[in-house]
């Protein structure tokens, strides 16, 4: 069931309220019968350093159907980025340990050789990051590196594919596109580049789209613009989305699904009604409580204490317990001791959480809905 605006907490964001967005209705419904097309089962990305291996990501797993959003948030270290770089292939295996499984559609990723990853991206899944420079090459036109990226996947005359480059790029809104194709990246704005990165990305109809934080660079209203933009694509497309953001805003406005990361572990999952109307887990807690509030009274700000853990030495137990102001309601020290599971929470919608406290809602309901900014 969807839960209605009003109901959710009135948090403030630079975007404004986190209400869950009312124009997508089936928001947050999941499909009965919809078959994934990215399944990630207990997925391990570790990378040995002469310091000790760092442990990025820890058996992860969730899944994603098409044409469904699913937001990945957390601080910053906590794995989103390392585990989406996975499922394209991104990493470099001489330096990298990967275990677990990433199904997407019915291939296998995980140990996939190069060549077939090769033709994976582009078609399968295609990432937006969150600097253009890293994917855009200085050396050559915008047209150019959109010619060639959907050449590598069809077969068809130059003059097709700067036809389908001409309209990918007014798709994403880039005004007079046939003039602006012989154009270098230098000679975009930030926005544009973003955009033109964008129309790179889903030249060849990826299934999946990966989002890394895709606005962190660019002004509020661009932001806004490119969000729109992705949100429209989707529809036209109907891909899956893997949203990466740390903007509960955003998440808000974009996501079906929420996972929440903490240490290279998910912590909480759901449906974006539940995780952001009646979240579980004390690190959702904290997050939706450090949002800064523009209208409302910043002594009220509540950030989380204390820093994330080293992923060499990450603490026994549960990973956020040092951080935790909850751990004294969970008895025999249990929380320094022991790594809780991930665990359904309702039988239902599937939601899930990783924590020893019992009866989080009525904790939610008494200590944290009435301090929210
Ligand atoms: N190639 C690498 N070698 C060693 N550590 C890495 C490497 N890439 C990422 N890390 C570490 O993995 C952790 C998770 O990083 P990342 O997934 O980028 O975090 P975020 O959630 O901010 O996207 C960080 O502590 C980062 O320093
Ligand atoms: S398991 Fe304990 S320390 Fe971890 S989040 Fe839950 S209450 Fe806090
Ligand atoms: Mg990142």
């Amino acid at each position: 069931m969807i839960e209605e605006v009003e109901s959710t907490p009135a948090v403030v964001t630079k975007r404004g309220p986190i209400k869950v967005s009312r124009d997508r209705s089936k928001r947050g419904e999941r499909q009965a019968g919809e078959a994934p097309y990215l399944l990630v089962k207990d997925l391990v990305v570790e990378f040995p350093t002469a310091d000790g291996t760092v442990r990025a990501v820890q058996g992860l797993s969730y899944s994603l159907s098409l044409g469904r959003t699913l937001a990945i948030v957390g601080e910053s270290g906590s794995g989103k980025s390392v585990s989406s770089m996975a499922i394209m292939g991104l990493h470099d295996p001489k330096s990298t340990r990967i275990s677990g499984s990433i199904r997407l559609g019915e291939r296998e990723i995980v140990n996939m050789p190069q060549e077939s990853m090769r033709k994976h991206r582009g078609a399968g899944a295609a990432m937006i990051f969150q600097d253009p420079q890293s994917s855009l090459h200085p050396y050559f036109t915008i047209g150019n590196q959109i010619v060639e990226a959907y050449r590598a996947h069809h077969n068809v005359s130059k003059r097709a594919a700067r036809e389908r480059a001409v309209d990918m790029l007014g798709r994403v809104g880039i005004p007079h596109p046939r003039r602006r194709l012989d154009d270098y990246p230098h000679q975009f704005s930030g926005g544009m580049r973003q955009r033109a990165m964008i129309a790179m990305s889903l030249v060849n109809d990826p299934k999946l789209l990966i989002a890394d934080e895709p606005t962190t660079a660019l002004d509020v209203t661009v932001q806004a613009q490119i969000l729109d933009l992705i949100v429209d694509l989707q529809q036209d497309f109907g891909s899956a989305v893997l949203f990466i953001t740390h903007d509960l805003g955003v998440v808000a406005e974009l996501a079906d699904d929420v996972l929440v990361m903490y240490a290279g572990r998910a912590v909480e999952y759901g449906t974006v009604n539940d995780v952001l109307g009646k979240p579980l887990h004390p690190y959702t807690w904290g997050l939706l409580e450090s949002i800064p509030a523009v209208s409302g009274d910043p002594a009220r700000l509540h950030p989380i204490p204390g820093t994330p853990p080293s992923l060499l030495a990450l603490p026994t137990g549960c990973s956020f317990h040092p951080r935790c102001e909850f751990r004294t309601r969970v008895p025999r020290d249990l929380c320094r001791q022991d790594l809780p599971d991930l665990e359904p929470r309702t039988a239902d919608t599937g939601r899930m959480s990783r924590c020893h406290l019992r009866e989080p809602d009525r904790v939610f309901e008494t200590d944290i809905l009435p301090r929210l900014p």
